[in-house]
């Protein structure tokens, strides 16, 4: 990555992630064909495609990103013949703990590197209280994990963080439980299963910060498009705010509210930002995000704003470094289990590229503006903070490499591709 000239022009990006796991795992349960257009085609996604296939599922993948997934409800899948491989997959690993919790079988889900690290007791402990048994490694009950699945009764479950994949895996477990399940959680996070269940007719109820699941409705098969991930899209359009003198377009985005808590906090703190073509799809609102280059100043930004951009912190971190003023980041602790622990990684490697970033117990702390300066970045196998990175290296003086860059695949295949549409300069390296 170097310094480049103005970005501008449109463009779109890949399916979002969220919805395609949730598309591919609800659609396996449910009975008919769902047709699933804009499947996001990247690592995390396929993984989980083919741990659903592993249990049984038929699934056709019919183009570039079309797949067809032929249901046969719960009851139909079966034990797998071999540990379920979700790479880097946290989403896929967890929400797939949730589904195969109430059934008769014992499922070993394992990761790479990365995801080995991360802690499944918080899938673990409300599956227990239903009635499973897991195990895993050590006391956070790290992968390989296996879960024992039977007879699942509902709970009420008062979820410590406010996180979607804790919500869905219960949620998950619950269609199969006796008895209603209900998820309360201390903020709202993204909503995406909630949404899905609801539009495949199961019976589910939403009251403020708490989800209530009743079984017993079979899910119905449905066909949709899977818009495009606004957590993709955010890389193209911070990049733009700071590239001086950019304008750039990315269309048929997910306008869902728990994912664009960044608009909220870079509006905060002045971006030029633009909405339009605003429309629903599948029950997610969608639209077209322009971004136009300026200057920006410090923000606070914490508490219930940031489930609501949980994904966009790293990115809001390389932002600030060039708003005048201290922005803080706090509440956001959760960071640190992530594909990497993302608030150490970004006080290093905007630090080691110029900014001045102090590291918080749950936050960070940048002042800007100041000018960055080309470094070598290790992406620590989190696609995110290499995405980060390349946006800091398009306004950093000299050359940035990001080595360890191919794990943006698991997120946003053809990111550099997009980013030299805009006119950035951006080159792939074999390692
Ligand atoms: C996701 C939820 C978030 C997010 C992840 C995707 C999901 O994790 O960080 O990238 O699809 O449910 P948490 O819900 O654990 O915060």
């Amino acid at each position: 990555m170097r310094a480049c000239e103005p970005l501008t022009g449109s463009v779109g990006v890949p399916g979002d992630k969220s919805i395609s796991h949730r598309a591919a795992i609800l659609s396996s349960v449910a009975e008919g064909v769902g047709r699933i257009e804009g499947f996001l085609q990247a690592d995390d996604c396929l993984r989980t495609a083919d741990a659903l296939r592993a249990l049984g599922v038929y699934i056709d993948p019919l183009g570039a990103d079309v797949i067809e997934v032929h249901g046969e409800g719960l009851d139909d899948l079966h034990a797998p013949d071999r540990p379920l491989e979700l790479g880097n997959s946290g989403t896929g690993m967890r929400l797939l703990m949730g589904l195969v919790a109430g059934r008769e079988f014992a499922t070993t889900f394992t990761g790479d590197e990365s995801l080995s690290r991360r802690p499944m007791d918080r899938i673990a402990r409300p599956l227990e209280q239903m009635g499973a048994r897991v195990e895993g490694r050590g006391e956070r009950c790290m992968p390989p994990v296996t879960v024992h699945g039977g007879h699942l009764r509902g709970i009420e479950y008062h979820s410590p963080m406010a996180s979607a994949q804790v919500k869905s895996a219960v949620l998950l477990a619950g269609l199969s439980a006796e008895g209603r399940t209900t998820v309360v959680e201390p903020a709202a996070s993204r909503d995406h299963t909630e949404r899905m269940l609801a539009a495949m007719g199961a019976d589910i109820e939403v009251d403020g910060l708490a989800v209530t699941l009743r079984p017993g409705r079979p899910l119905q098969a449905r066909s949709m498009r899977v818009p495009g991930d606004f957590s993709s899209a955010a890389f193209l359009l911070v990049a733009a705010l700071l590239v001086e003198g950019s304008h750039i377009t990315t269309g048929e985005v997910l306008l869902n509210p728990t994912r664009t808590g960044l608009l909220t906090a870079l509006q905060a703190m002045g971006a030029d930002i633009g909405i339009a073509g605003r429309h629903e799809e599948a029950g997610e609102s969608v639209g077209d995000v322009s971004a136009r280059a300026g200057a920006l100043s410090a923000a606070e930004v914490g508490g219930d704003l940031i489930p609501r951009m949980i994904d966009e912190v790293p990115l809001l971190a390389v932002a600030a470094t060039q708003a005048g003023g201290t922005t803080v980041i706090r509440d956001a602790g959760e960071l640190r289990v992530k594909e990497s622990d993302r608030l150490a990684a970004m006080a290093q490697v905007l630090g080691a590229m110029g900014g001045q970033v102090a590291e918080r117990e749950d936050g960070l702390e940048i002042t800007g503006a100041t000018p960055l300066r080309g470094a070598t970045i290790d992406s620590r196998h989190d696609h995110r903070v290499a995405m980060s990175a390349a946006v800091a290296g398009l306004i950093a003086e000299g050359e940035t490499v990001i080595e360890g860059a191919e794990c943006i695949e698991t997120s946003f295949p053809g990111f550099p591709a997009a980013l030299r549409g805009l006119g950035a300069e951006c080159i792939e390296e074999e390692e």
